[in-house]
């Protein structure tokens, strides 16, 4: 989704303003501008397309100014062209505005700026808040934008500078990301992180209708009524390499690489002295007596690991557990109640279908215990519990070490309920505690063995309709798959459960039709194999993943793609790998841009 970066301080802002918005290229775009001011005014450089473009204009018109803001634009309200880019300046070009977000209501606030003679350049909802800005400006910028948002439904970040101050410039949120940066003689904002760490590691995260004053030597944050808050400086603890490619190719292959050590990051600190011990969440075992349902509730891939959660909490816990889309369940109205735990995934924290689910929850009365990978976001903020997956910036709009990362939390959480609740003994905890402790080497064989994977995705990346199958946790960890090979390489793919398979959708398996199926689960193994001869019977092209011990199906399929000997039960953790790793090569195979594909956006901040 879009990105903000704002500066001011002493030195030439362009390369700082352009610099930062590349570093939020990974949250999908499709034109980009800054807005600078200088000693003739604001001056807007702005395009559709890529930064390079906004580069190559930057390069002609050499704007140069002490004081800025820029933005990247995924468009909502309007095609992406030059026009609708942001920023947009008010009409006196007095004001300049970046907006990330969507103001529910334009069309009113765009009728009566109308009748005050403003006239509108763009289709966009943002240029609503430019006029709206000037026409409250009486001289006190802050003022201005605090009259300004309380007249604005909807989400927003916004950073908004003014031809009239080199001083000071203001941003403001509400239900969409904005850091503050706090430098030496120089301050930021910014959609994330990455985009200021080259600068400062210390920054305020802002709450919801917090309004930020910048200065160069100073920020002040204020309410939405005026009055100013003391915020707690949050430093951030990951390098810069965290965030850039380090060598790698892509970024989703740099993640790729990093599941092993994310994934003990997650685990290890959580197993002591042989048992689970989760101390950032507080529910006891009276607390569990009272729950008797959970809903899981994610969108994408989060919701693909709702759906393992679902099939191990279930399992070890003996807790029914219902698994929602978040953009499904805040509009159909679920019955919940003080009785239920609401469990929320995002890796970002900030997906905002996601966080409204979570405020519906909390609306009706059951507590929310997230698992998130962004420390200090929305969603992680209004939780009752959080459960952080120490998985380190994501960066490549794919998920991949998150979704590993989640199911580990998941994992934690299902065998710290059932020990709680007397579900489980000590021997079995103890069974699944060694399977979990061993999962990062695991993972390290399916990564050293990746070539297998890369030779058949060489020879199979023109297909045309890739089909997913699996039977229980199988097809769990099959519609993740499934979903990372389209969203990357663009091939049309579907995830079924395999005995679904001849109730309809095997009419579409024909000769040469590719089909990827998941037998990591001993007691669904022979049954998968009879859909595996159903499918090859009608021509299919089959690659198996399934555990070293099952190799010799290597007789019925086409290629067997191995894991290591691991318990079934976590085997969606170390199969997951080999998966990505099969969606990654056909993409670039094909010459995707892997790391941003198409139409996609990594932080989804609107409905
Ligand atoms: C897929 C992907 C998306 C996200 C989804 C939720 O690779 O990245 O499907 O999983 O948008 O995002 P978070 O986890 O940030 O809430």
């Amino acid at each position: 989704m879009c990105g903000i970066v704002g500066y001011i301080g002493d030195k030439n802002c362009t390369p700082i303003l352009l610099n930062g918005l590349k570093k939020l290229e990974y949250r999908g775009y499709d034109s980009a501008g800054i807005a600078i001011y200088n000693t003739h005014g604001l001056k807007v450089v702005k395009c559709k397309g890529r930064l390079s473009c906004l580069e190559d204009r930057i390069n002609e018109e050499k704007p140069y100014g002490c004081l800025g803001i820029g933005h990247t634009r995924w468009a909502t309200h309007g095609e992406p062209n030059d026009v609708n880019s942001h920023p947009h300046i008010s009409k006196s070009g007095n004001i300049a505005v970046v907006h990330n977000g969507i103001i529910e209501n334009y069309l009113k606030l765009k009728e009566f700026l109308i009748l005050q003679g403003y006239e509108f350049v763009s289709d966009t909802d943002t240029e609503v808040i430019a006029h709206l800005v000037e026409y409250h400006y009486k001289g006190d910028l802050v003022q201005a934008v605090i009259n300004t948002i309380s007249e604005l439904e909807g989400s927003y970040a916004l950073g908004v500078i003014s031809r009239d101050s080199n001083e000071e410039f203001v941003a403001a949120r509400k239900d969409s990301p904005l850091i503050v940066g706090l430098g030496d003689g120089e301050n930021f904002i910014a959609s994330d992180i990455p985009a200021i760490l080259e600068y400062t590691r210390d920054v305020y995260i802002l709450e919801d209708r917090e309004i930020a004053v910048l200065r160069k030597d100073g920020v002040k944050v204020f309410n939405h009524f005026g009055t100013e808050v003391k915020k707690e400086v949050f430093h951030v603890n990951w390098d810069v390499s965290a965030a850039e490619k380090s060598g790698y190719e892509h970024f989703m292959i740099k993640e790729i690489f990093e599941e092993p050590k994310v994934v003990r990051d997650t685990i290890n600190p959580r197993i002591k002295d042989n048992s689970i011990v989760l101390d950032d969440i507080h529910i006891s075992p009276q607390d569990l007596e009272n729950i008797d349902k959970i809903f899981i509730v994610a969108c994408g891939t989060a919701y693909h690991a709702g759906i393992v959660g679902k099939y191990i909490i279930e399992k070890l816990a003996g807790i029914p557990v219902e698994v929602d889309l978040a953009s499904e369940f805040r509009y159909r109205d679920p019955i919940i109640n003080d009785r239920n735990l609401v469990i929320i995934i995002s890796q970002s924290g900030e997906t905002i279908d996601t966080l409204f689910a979570l405020r519906e929850a909390k609306s009706k009365g059951a507590k929310v215990l997230s698992i998130v990978n962004v420390v200090g976001s929305s969603i992680a903020r209004e939780s009752d519990n959080v459960l952080y997956t120490w998985a380190g910036p994501e960066i490549a709009v794919a998920s991949t070490k998150a979704y590993n990362t989640q199911l580990a939390a998941l994992y934690l959480i299902a065998l710290d309920f059932a020990a709680k609740k007397g579900t489980i003994d000590a021997q079995a905890l103890d069974r699944h505690i060694q399977s979990l402790r061993a999962l990062p080497e695991a993972i390290e064989k399916v990564l050293s063995n990746r070539e297998n994977i890369q030779k058949f995705a060489a020879g199979h990346y023109n297909a045309r309709s890739i089909f997913y199958i699996g039977r229980g946790l199988d097809y769990a960890l099959s519609m993740e798959g499934s979903l990372k090979l389209k969203e990357i390489s663009y091939i049309h793919s579907e995830a079924y459960a395999g005995g679904e398979l001849k109730h309809g959708t095997i009419a579409l398996i024909e000769d040469g039709t590719l089909v990827v199926c998941s037998m990591t689960q001993d007691s669904l193994f022979e049954k998968t194999v009879s859909n595996v001869k159903e499918v090859k019977a009608r021509g299919a092209v089959v690659m198996a993943i399934t555990q070293e011990k099952n190799k010799r199906i290597d007789d019925i399929v086409d290629m067997v793609i191995t894991i290591p000997d691991v318990d079934p039960f976590v085997a969606p953790i170390v199969a997951i790998t080999a998966m990505q790793l099969f969606a990654y090569y056909m993409a670039v195979q094909k010459g995707c841009d892997v790391d941003k594909p198409r139409n996609l956006a990594k932080s989804v901040t609107v409905e």
